[in-house]
């Protein structure tokens, strides 16, 4: 492993980094957004929030810009009426940019291919043809599980100007995760592909497909995208080539406006419990708050700029920053299928450089895998058009932050560390590049017209300096509107800390500096952040305890250099399952359930095998003292443990299992 640009002494003084960056004088008269942007937010919030709604197509105007009546239940644009995907595409052709290229994507094998707003127009029209030649309407709910191809945005727009809801699952969840979701959302139509490029190896996708929907009663068809090329098994009923459905549907399709409140999309999403919650969002509030915090955050400039986010279209990254934001703006960006070493380490480079991004958008993980690789790589690549750079997903070490803003930016870039979460839909929390002098590793202050605080317990805002809770306090246009299906567990999960106060619990810890600024210290409850994607602990056990030689298991988020939090399993083995269970070869097969049983993502860095688990009188499990073993320290304070052995025969008895 090469040393990181080979500066240690550099690298160990960032852990006290304190400089600011503020933007060059030449950014900052360019910039879409000034200063004047906070007091304009602050003097009249809801017509600040009514001001950039009036920069989408409305068919007819709202009459209320925010009803809080039935809190936590919002209600947006109240009264206004709008078809997403007409904002997202037909208005850029309608306003004569037409020729535009909305995407360049760019294929795994070096395959590629430009689509411009009119084909876009096009191709979303086939494709809301061919959905309700299907039977889809508006209220349907379809599911998505797609790799990165165009198909994915066309079928995410085509739900959108059908007024269908999409569930984008992510193409490397498993076949159980797929099928729980489909249920979840009773999904009509499943939208997938033969198979997808994983490092430049051709994997099966369908096949999951067909597993999952073997429980699946809601499902009519299945339409498939051909990628690959590779062998699929075909259920003449159910299946359908996508080629074949959109063949012959007629390329133009008249958008009809919906209420701004018509549900746009569900996304599954981890929390305490074992089972995903749907977070449901809805149109209008969503989609101005996409466009806002897209045209303003990244100062995006339609006419020039070339836009890439690297996240993939089933996390609301992609959802935010790929689909709705850009495309309502009229960009052009870049979309990628495959991973960032395939088939070479420079490879997001070359992409960089080959299409003159401009503005470029990912997650520390990818920021700390490239700092691995070494800083010869980017350096052999022209990355002068680069001139913006953002983070989302985790908080970003100031090393990591120094390296992307030296190596990537050439020491010129603003950065963007963007604080949001599935659940807030965009953006909330973040610097803006030409008015704010940027902290490494600080996300900063909330964007204009949006709203947070650091709070202890009790709900009270600590002062500078003081750590404490994030809370929302003051409801924002793309908030979730609810979990799909369950009310009450929308309430219970966000609401009911800080009920008396009305507060939104985000589930992270936070501080504030001296200055004010916001810091990020991850979550506080039962999710790990496993290279930007959330995991609970209660799923990834109960992956465990559903293999049969596992009588109980506790998993825990361990530090880890690369992926921020590495997954450690300790298991407690059946009585009678023989020394065989605890072998290499057995642990090695846990690893893998886990894969199979959730998706690769989840599959535990470590297990170990242990006798006992440390336990509280009441019997939970203090997964603090089982951190403390995984990230290799001291065992803190046993003394709530039932019994304070415990933690001795745990580390004695240690059999381990890792890559
Ligand atoms: C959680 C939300 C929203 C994009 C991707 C993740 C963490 C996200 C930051 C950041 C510190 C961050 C939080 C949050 N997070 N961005 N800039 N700094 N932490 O979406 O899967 O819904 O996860 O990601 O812990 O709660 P998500």
């Amino acid at each position: 492993m090469s040393q990181p640009d080979g500066q240690n002494n550099e690298l160990s003084n960032l852990l006290n980094e304190s400089r600011t960056f503020p933007p060059s004088a030449e950014f900052a008269s360019q910039a879409n957004a000034t200063a004047e942007l906070y007091d304009q937010a602050d003097a009249d919030r809801e017509a600040f929030w009514a001001e950039q709604a009036d920069q989408l197509h409305w068919e007819t105007k709202w009459d209320q810009v925010l009803d809080w009546s039935d809190a936590p239940f919002a209600k947006w644009f109240v009264g206004g009426k709008l078809n997403v995907a007409y904002n997202c595409v037909d208005r850029h052709v309608d306003a004569g940019n037409g020729d535009r290229v909305a995407i360049h994507w760019e294929g795994e094998p070096g395959d590629s291919r430009d689509i411009t707003y009119a084909e876009l127009q096009r191709e979303v029209s086939r494709t809301a043809n061919a959905l309700a030649s299907l039977g889809v309407s508006a209220g349907d709910r379809v599911a998505i599980y797609l790799p990165m191809l165009p198909e994915a945005v066309f079928s995410m727009l085509a739900c959108a100007r059908l007024g269908a809801m999409h569930s984008v699952v992510f193409g490397g969840f498993s076949s159980e995760a797929l099928r729980s979701r489909i249920n979840d959302a009773e999904a009509k139509v499943v939208i997938t592909a033969d198979g997808q490029y994983r490092r430049g190896k051709a994997m099966p996708l369908k096949a999951n497909v067909d597993e999952a929907v073997k429980e699946t009663p809601s499902v009519d068809h299945v339409v498939v995208v051909k990628r690959t090329g590779s062998e699929v098994a075909w259920d003449d009923a159910r299946d359908k080539w996508w080629d074949d459905v959109l063949d012959g549907q007629p390329d133009t399709h008249t958008p009809e406006a919906f209420d701004s409140e018509q549900p746009l999309f569900i996304l599954y999403t981890s929390g305490t419990t074992g089972r995903p919650k749907g977070i449901l969002h809805t149109s209008g509030g969503y989609l101005t708050q996409a466009a806002y915090t897209h045209r303003n955050v990244f100062d995006l400039k339609p006419e020039s700029d070339v836009f890439w986010c690297t996240a993939d279209i089933g996390w609301v990254t992609g959802h935010t920053y790929i689909v709705y934001g850009p495309l309502a703006n009229g960009a052009t960006q870049v979309i990628y299928e495959g991973t960032p070493n395939s088939p070479h380490e420079g490879r997001h480079w070359e992409v960089v450089q080959k299409y003159g991004v401009t503005i470029y958008y990912t997650a520390p993980t990818t920021i700390r895998t490239f700092m691995k690789w070494g800083a010869e790589i980017p350096a052999k690549y022209d990355l002068s058009s680069l001139r913006l750079l953002g983070s989302v997903g985790e908080p970003i070490n100031p090393e990591a932050w120094i390296w992307y803003r030296k190596n990537i930016g050439g020491d010129r870039t603003p950065i963007v560390d963007t604080w949001w979460q599935t659940e807030t839909g965009a953006i909330m929390i973040s610097p803006l590049p030409g008015a704010t002098a940027t902290k490494p590793g600080s996300a900063q202050r909330p964007l204009p017209g949006l709203s947070a605080k650091v709070v202890s317990e009790t709900g009270e805002e600590v002062p500078n300096g003081g750590g404490g809770l994030l809370v929302l306090d003051k409801p924002w246009p793309s908030m979730l509107r609810g979990i799909w299906g369950d009310d009450d567990r929308y309430r219970e999960t966000y609401w009911s800390k800080f009920a008396d106060l009305g507060y939104y619990f985000a589930g992270d810890g936070a501080k504030y500096d001296d200055d004010g600024d916001i810091w990020l210290l991850g979550r506080v409850d039962d999710v790990m952040n496993v290279s930007g994607h959330r995991i609970s602990t209660t799923e990834v056990e109960s992956a465990l305890v559903s293999h049969p030689n596992v009588a109980e298991a506790a998993v825990v988020g361990a530090s880890d250099p690369t992926t921020g939090q590495g997954i450690v399993a300790f298991v407690i083995l059946r009585g009678g399952v023989d020394d065989a269970a605890s072998g290499e070869a057995a642990l090695k097969e846990l690893r893998e359930h886990v894969s199979r049983e959730i998706g690769p993502i989840a599959k535990p860095r470590q297990i170990m095998i242990v006798p006992e688990l440390p336990k509280t009188r009441s019997g939970k499990i203090m997964r603090r003292l089982l951190r403390d073993v995984a990230e290799n320290r001291e065992v803190g304070d046993v003394t709530t443990l039932a019994d304070s052995s415990v933690m001795n025969l745990i580390s004695k008895g240690l059999k381990t299992g890792s890559d």
